[in-house]
């Protein structure tokens, strides 16, 4: 798949990262490094923009990202950073280290960027272009690493320009990355939980907080965010591929139909993507009456929409 456009190589300069972070403001999809691996960057408060980060990358399901942000006072405008998650935010920031933290009633972010989860994955990198862009852009950037889905993360501009030239607008070219491989994760149960070991040592988190930091459990639920089945689904029963409304029931369309909400009515499916989340939660808001959901052609971003429908439709 291409979109058809060229991808712009910026150089490591000034007038390179006003560029990228330009474009990022405009919605454009820019890679940029991190100390850790070059990130598929959009601004986090575009939906478009971050639904066609899913596009861009085919991922079939619409797994959280992390948002990036230059410092401490800018995490704190998305997140709460209390007690040992600031005690590691102050010790490692920035740096190869992600905290998942609770999301700000005014984070004002999409709800894509979550997948609908009321916790934010927050990450400060410490590389200077990433640094650089992240000030100019004055608002959180999500980045997934810059490959197609199922592929090695890219540690240079190249890596990212055989994989994901044609579909986004622009890499920042770094060179290549000094650590080379994803950050750390951590999450809060309360207390600290490694999700995914990484650039930044284990050892070096439970010397900061001065007791070793727990590997996650691999059956606990907070491993896996949307992998259960009901996860995140409406109150009220939700039907897929329904061609009509039938009685009583409330219509989230897809094309040319009458609905209730329509994910798309132009069949768009990058715009049914950056809908899907607000939608369903308006339809919860909106009452108790079944949910009839209109064909999703099972394509592109149409397996990530049918990803989440089946779990929202899924017996509970
Ligand atoms: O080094 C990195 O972290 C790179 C660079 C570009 O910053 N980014 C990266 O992003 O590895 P990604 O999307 O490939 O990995 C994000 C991971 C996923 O495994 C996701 O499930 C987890 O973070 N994650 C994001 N939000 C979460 C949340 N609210 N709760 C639990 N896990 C979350
Ligand atoms: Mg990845």
């Amino acid at each position: 798949m291409t979109n058809g456009f060229e991808t712009q190589l910026l150089t490591p300069t000034t007038g390179g990262v006003a560029q990228a972070a330009a474009m990022l403001r405009a919605g454009a999809l820019v890679s940029f490094p991190t100390e850790t691996v070059y990130g598929l960057g959009g601004d986090a408060t575009n939906d478009r923009a971050v639904a066609r980060i899913f596009e861009a990358k085919e991922r079939p399901r619409f797994n959280p990202l992390i948002a990036h942000v230059p410092d401490l006072d800018a995490a704190r405008c998305i997140a709460v950073v209390e007690g040992q998650a600031q005690d590691l935010a102050q010790a490692f920031w920035p740096g190869p280290l992600t905290l998942v933290l609770p999301l700000r009633d005014d984070a004002g972010l999409c709800e894509l960027v979550t997948a609908g989860l009321p916790t934010i994955a927050v990450r400060v990198p410490a590389h200077p272009l990433a640094q650089a862009l992240l000030t100019a852009v004055e608002r959180p950037v999500v980045a997934p690493s810059a490959n197609p889905s199922g592929r090695i993360s890219p540690t240079t501009a190249d890596h990212v320009m055989a994989g994901l030239a044609g579909r986004i607008e622009a890499v920042l070219d770094g060179g290549a990355c000094g650590v080379g491989v994803e950050s750390t994760i951590v999450g809060f149960d309360p207390d600290p939980v490694l999700l995914r070991p990484g650039g930044l040592p284990t050892e070096a988190l439970g010397g900061a907080l001065g007791t070793p930091v727990a590997r996650r459990d691999e059956s606990a639920a907070i491993n896996a965010p949307g992998q259960m089945a009901s996860h995140y689904a409406p109150r009220a029963a939700l039907r897929m591929n329904a061609e009509t409304r039938q009685s009583g029931e409330r219509l989230l369309g897809f094309g040319p139909v009458e609905a209730d909400l329509n994910l798309s009515a132009a069949g768009d499916l990058v715009e049914a993507a950056a809908n899907l989340f607000r939608m369903l939660h308006e339809m919860d808001r909106g009452g108790d009456a079944p949910i009839a959901v209109s064909p999703i052609p099972d394509t592109g971003l149409g397996r990530a929409i049918n990803d989440r429908l089946r779990r929202a439709a899924a017996p509970r």
